[in-house]
């Protein structure tokens, strides 16, 4: 694992080389994915209250609007990738409003009214909270206004519902605008994490000491040396054995029949895609911390927070409906500890841990058989909680 480590230190730090050699053609984007399944999106751009302008896809549908908002280092391709067996594809073709968000700082939310994230390190001056308390309102508001709905149904995968979190705790009032959320691969606590993780998140601190130092405040940017190093060793003839079976499956839990060597290379094309040094290391610190608090500004605590040390989200504020839908095998969002945050929200109506037992942290985006062992429970959730139930019956 720690050659990954100082692979990843020295791509990061070191400026950009020549293009990759083997991913074969450029990447699709979300409406051309979904096009490519037969769906028309629409795209939105939504400006945030600190200026970022966020692309918003939409899958239009007569029935209740849904939005998902994908985990670190993703975007809304995830939703996508996999064509007609993708989530955003099944509930289109269900009939809900399909809406699927883009955090600050991947490729389609790379741009703010004043800051070039080419140039100004503040534009990465960001993470996970800023996310939520910033990015989720102006999302959520846009998809209300635009459709004309008190409410929305939301699907979060992995710091896609650590979001929501934040959001619920932060800014209360935004719990009565969502009927449910749905939690995949739920993070919020990190205590229990698989080995390869832990060793991850214990250099992390370092590694971000070097990025500081080197000014690289944005992680994986496109052109950046650590792409193109990854896109060249993992995107091609042996890629799957050294990246997914050697680097993938020990953080997310090994689950080679669900993503297999004929899908690799169409996740390296679409992930990761850039986030921030800071965000990956307030997810780093939550950790290493065991507490799911906000940023730690050091010196700074005392006059942001009244208090030498971040105040913890207060979870008991977190007042929506959420349905946890958990993996057995899955290195990062533990059973356990996902079980510890069902005993700390106050308005858990699900908690699935899902019978498919290889079912590891990304089999809920990338999983050849989504609609086995996942679609049904999502399905059902929003069947329940979802504003206005007037679903076409899914295709037989
Ligand atoms: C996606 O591709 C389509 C067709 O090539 C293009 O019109 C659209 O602007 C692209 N959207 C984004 C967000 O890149
Ligand atoms: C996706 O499913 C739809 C409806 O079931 C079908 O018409 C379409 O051809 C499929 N597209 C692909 C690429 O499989
Ligand atoms: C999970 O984390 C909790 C909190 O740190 C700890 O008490 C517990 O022993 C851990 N469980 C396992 C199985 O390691
Ligand atoms: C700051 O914290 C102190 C001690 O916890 C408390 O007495 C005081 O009221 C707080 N001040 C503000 C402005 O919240």
């Amino acid at each position: 694992m720690y050659a990954y480590v100082l692979l990843a230190l020295a791509g990061l730090i070191y400026p950009a080389g020549g293009k990759p050699a083997c991913v074969p053609h450029a990447r699709q984007n979300f409406t051309e994915l979904a096009r490519a399944s037969g769906l028309g999106a629409l795209e939105y751009e939504v400006q945030t209250d600190d200026y970022y302008f966020l692309k918003l896809f939409r899958i239009p549908g007569a029935g209740p609007p849904v939005l998902l908002m994908h985990g670190i280092f993703d975007s809304a391709d995830t939703f996508v990738v996999r064509g007609n067996g993708s989530l955003a594809a099944h509930l289109a073709r269900r009939g809900y409003d399909v809406w699927v968000g883009n955090a600050r700082g991947s490729w389609y939310s790379r741009r703010h009214l004043y800051l070039d994230p080419d140039r100004d390190d503040e534009f990465w001056d960001y993470s996970f909270h800023e996310i939520g308390v910033s990015d989720l309102p102006a999302m959520i508001d846009f998809v209300l206004e635009k459709t004309g709905r008190p409410r929305l149904s939301a699907v979060g995968h992995s710091q896609g519902n650590t979001i929501f979190y934040v959001l619920g705790a932060m800014r209360p009032e935004y719990n009565a605008k969502i009927d449910v959320m749905i939690a995949l691969s739920p993070v919020c606590f990190l205590n229990n994490l698989s080995r390869a993780v832990s060793i991850l998140t214990e250099a992390f601190p370092l590694i971000s000491g070097f990025l500081a130092v080197a000014g690289r405040e944005e992680v994986f940017g496109e052109g950046s040396v650590a792409r193109v190093l990854y896109e060249e060793v993992c995107g091609c003839g042996r890629g799957y054995d050294v990246c997914a079976r050697r680097l993938y499956f020990p953080i997310a839990g090994a689950d080679p029949h669900e993503l297999g060597p004929d899908f690799f290379p169409t996740v390296v094309r679409h992930y990761p895609t850039s986030t921030s040094r800071k965000n990956l290391l307030h997810s780093a610190l939550l950790s290493l911390r065991k507490s799911f608090s906000q940023y730690d500004y050091g010196p700074l605590n005392l006059d942001l927070y009244n208090s030498t040390r971040p105040p913890r989200y207060e979870l008991r504020n977190v007042a929506m409906p959420i349905a946890l839908l958990v993996g057995q095998n899955d290195g990062l969002s533990a059973v356990k500890d996902v079980e510890a945050l069902r005993d700390s929200l106050p308005n858990v109506v699900e908690y699935v841990v899902l019978p498919y037992e290889r079912f590891n942290h990304v089999d809920a985006v990338w999983g050849r058989h989504m609609n086995k062992y996942l679609f049904p429970y999502i399905d059902r959730v929003l069947q329940k909680y979802a504003s206005d139930r007037n679903i076409t019956k899914p295709e037989a």
